[in-house]
Parts: C-alpha cells; sequence; structure tokens
C-alpha cells in the first residue's frame, strides 16, 4: 500500500486536514498527532475501518481501543449514560490527556472495545488532532500509531518507521509534548485508574477524593487471570535492548553501572548524570523535571535500538507525579526486571 504522507502545521492548514478527514471518512486509517503520543485513526462507528487498526499495528483482538471527542457533544451517543463523576473529571480534564471508562452504546461497534460492554473516551486538547475529529464529523477510535510491542510514536518519523505501507496516509507534524500516552480512568464501579499518564493520580483524587490505584499499574499482571485494562497485560513499550531498571540513589546508580563498565552495557539516564558515567548513555529527561522524561521516554527507548544496544540500565524515576506513569512504561520496556540497591 503506497501511504500518503500529509504534511500539517496547524489547524489553520485547511487543505491537510480536509484531505486526512477525507480519508477517513472514506473508511481509511491514518496516523495522527496528538499531545501524548501520534495515534492511529478511523472511524469508530465503522467496523470495518476499525479492523483495518488491528491489522496494521498487529494488535492482539482482545486489546480494546480509545474513542477520540472533539466536542462534549460527541460524547452522548457513545455511552449508556455519563456517570455525574465523568462531569466533573470532563469540567477539570477536558480537553486533554485523560480517558474515560463508561458504560458502551450499541452505536458502538463491540469490536472497537474488544467486546466489553464498555468504551474508552478522550477528548484531545491537540489543536490539530481536534481539528481532524472536526473535519471528519465522527468520533475517531485511536491506538497509538506503533507497531503493537514497540515503543509508542511521539514523533512523524517513528510512525514512518513502524506504519509506512502499511496505512493509508501520515500526517506530519510536530513532535507530541506530553510524550506518554493518556491516564485511563474506568468509572465502571468506584473510579480506578487503570492506566497513569500527564493528568496524575494526585490530580484525580483532588477532584474526586481517594481512586484506587489498579494493581497493574506498578506490578507484573499475574499469568491467566484477567486485567482490568487489558493492554496492561502485553508487554509493552519494549524496545530490542535488554532494559533493567536499577532503583537507587544517584550515587549508587553512578557507581553500580560504572562497575559494569567492560560488560557493553548501555546507561538510560537522567541527563543530570550523563558526564559521571563512563558507558554510552542515552538520557531520557532530567531528573529535576518529571514531564522532561515523560516526553523523552519513547525516544530514548528507540535510541538505544538504533544504537544496537544489548544491555541498559535505567535509572528509575520517582513515583509520584507523572513520574508514576515514567515508572509505569519503563517497568514495561523492562519486562518487569527490576534491582533494588
Ligand atoms: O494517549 C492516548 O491514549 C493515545 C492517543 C492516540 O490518544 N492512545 C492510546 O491508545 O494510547 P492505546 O490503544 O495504545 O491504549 C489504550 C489503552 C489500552 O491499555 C487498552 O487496554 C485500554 O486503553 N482500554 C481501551 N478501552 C478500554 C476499555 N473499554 N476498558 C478497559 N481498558 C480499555
Ligand atoms: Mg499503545
Amino acid at each position: 500500500m503506497n501511504t500518503e504522507k500529509i504534511i500539517i502545521n496547524s489547524e489553520n492548514d485547511r487543505k491537510g486536514i480536509e484531505r486526512v478527514a477525507e480519508i477517513l471518512k472514506k473508511g481509511g486509517i491514518a496516523a495522527i498527532p496528538t499531545e501524548t503520543v501520534y495515534g492511529l485513526a478511523a472511524n469508530a462507528l465503522d467496523e470495518k475501518a476499525v479492523a483495518k487498526i488491528f491489522k496494521a499495528k498487529g494488535r492482539p483482538q482482545d486489546n480494546p481501543l480509545i474513542v477520540h471527542i472533539s466536542e462534549l457533544s460527541m460524547l452522548p451517543p457513545l455511552v449508556k449514560e455519563i456517570p455525574s463523576v465523568a462531569k466533573r473529571l470532563a469540567e477539570n480534564f477536558w480537553p486533554g490527556p485523560l480517558t474515560i471508562i463508561m458504560p458502551r452504546s450499541e452505536i458502538v461497534p463491540a469490536s472497537v472495545s474488544a467486546g466489553l460492554d464498555t468504551v474508552a473516551v478522550r477528548f484531545p486538547v491537540h489543536p490539530i488532532a481536534r481539528a481532524i475529529i472536526s473535519a471528519a464529523g465522527l468520533p475517531l477510535a485511536a491506538p497509538s500509531a506503533n507497531l503493537s510491542g514497540s515503543p509508542s510514536p511521539t514523533t512523524a518519523k517513528h510512525c514512518i518507521k513502524d506504519l509506512d505501507g502499511k496505512v493509508d496516509a501520515i500526517v506530519i507534524s510536530g513532535d507530541c509534548s506530553v510524550g506518554v500516552e493518556s491516564t485511563v480512568i474506568s468509572l465502571i464501579g468506584k473510579p480506578r485508574l487503570l492506566r497513569p499518564g500527564a493528568v496524575t493520580a494526585e490530580q484525580l483524587e483532588s477532584i474526586l477524593g481517594e481512586v484506587e490505584i489498579d494493581k497493574a499499574v506498578t506490578a507484573k499482571p499475574e499469568e491467566g487471570k484477567p486485567v482490568a485494562s487489558p493492554g496492561m497485560k502485553y508487554k509493552h513499550y519494549a524496545p530490542k535492548t535488554q532494559v533493567i531498571l536499577i532503583e537507587a540513589d544517584d550515587n549508587d546508580y553512578i557507581n553500580y553501572v560504572n562497575s559494569h563498565k567492560d560488560d557493553g552495557v548501555f546507561a538510560l539516564c537522567f541527563s543530570e548524570e550523563k558526564e559521571r558515567l563512563c558507558v554510552p548513555a542515552v538520557c531520557y529527561g532530567e531528573e529535576s523535571d518529571e514531564l522532561s522524561q515523560a516526553a523523552g521516554l519513547f525516544t530514548a527507548l528507540r535510541r538505544l535500538d538504533e544504537l544496537g544496544a544489548k544491555t541498559a540500565f535505567a535509572h528509575s524515576p520517582k513515583r509520584t507525579g507523572v513520574g508514576l506513569a515514567v515508572f509505569n512504561r519503563l517497568i514495561r520496556a523492562a519486562a518487569f526486571r527490576e534491582i533494588k540497591l
């Protein structure tokens, strides 16, 4: 398949926006930018279009997709009911990097939600994403625009690397500012955080009171047991490099990595640490700035692959604020290999 590359620099690029909308309205699939990661979009109400997403990504059929809207008025038809908690979350965090799971209405094909009777809805803040959804006039199902299992795409280049020749179009636009996928909260029963993101657990709690954090956020899901968010059971975000997470203070981390300098290992570290390391180092952000870690993580993981790194010792981030999202992605990239010093 020839993949059309469509350059869109702003929401005022009407020609590009209309072209992507036309492809989507005809049942095609296109990689589009959002503030979190690039998404691979299709008409959420068209089962055939949705099936193309699963095929292009090599995504397991039992991993449900997020449906994207560009106005609050697009929400009611997608859900059976809007829990009052959802209204409060929408008032505070939409548009933005928060996905809310609610009871699914009949118009959303079961395949979008992998057969679950719920639907995940997100209202992105990215102006180009919103313009594309509005121009198509359709809710768009969009998982991250990577091959299933590889790190999520935060640049147009990442999308081309993974999906060129497999999708109808790729929008060439700027890098994603957040860099990790949206926070996912389930409102089926008591509010439960299924995936941490840039809308933090602390922020959610400030609005909702206590929010349960699903065990799968930080721990390895038990084999054979059902998980609340099917995406969490897959070995996710994984580069080819074997990543090993090191939980330690700066000095211990640096000494540990340097003691392995003759073993051909790499470091996946904070930028403040680079100068003190005697092994090749890829930085994923500043230790003092969790947002920079989120923004840099997936590019850093892909960089390790490009450098042919066999093993990388990653310095574990703090687990508070956006750090919890960074930790959640890194521990998966490390397939839960962790050393505590
Ligand atoms: O930031 C994001 O959310 C990006 C951009 C493109 O919007 N999208 C994204 O989609 O990360 P994806 O498919 O890579 O991740 C969706 C996650 C998966 O872990 C999936 O299992 C979960 O959301 N999910 C979707 N629908 C669900 C549902 N009905 N119940 C439970 N989990 C659900
Ligand atoms: Mg994904």
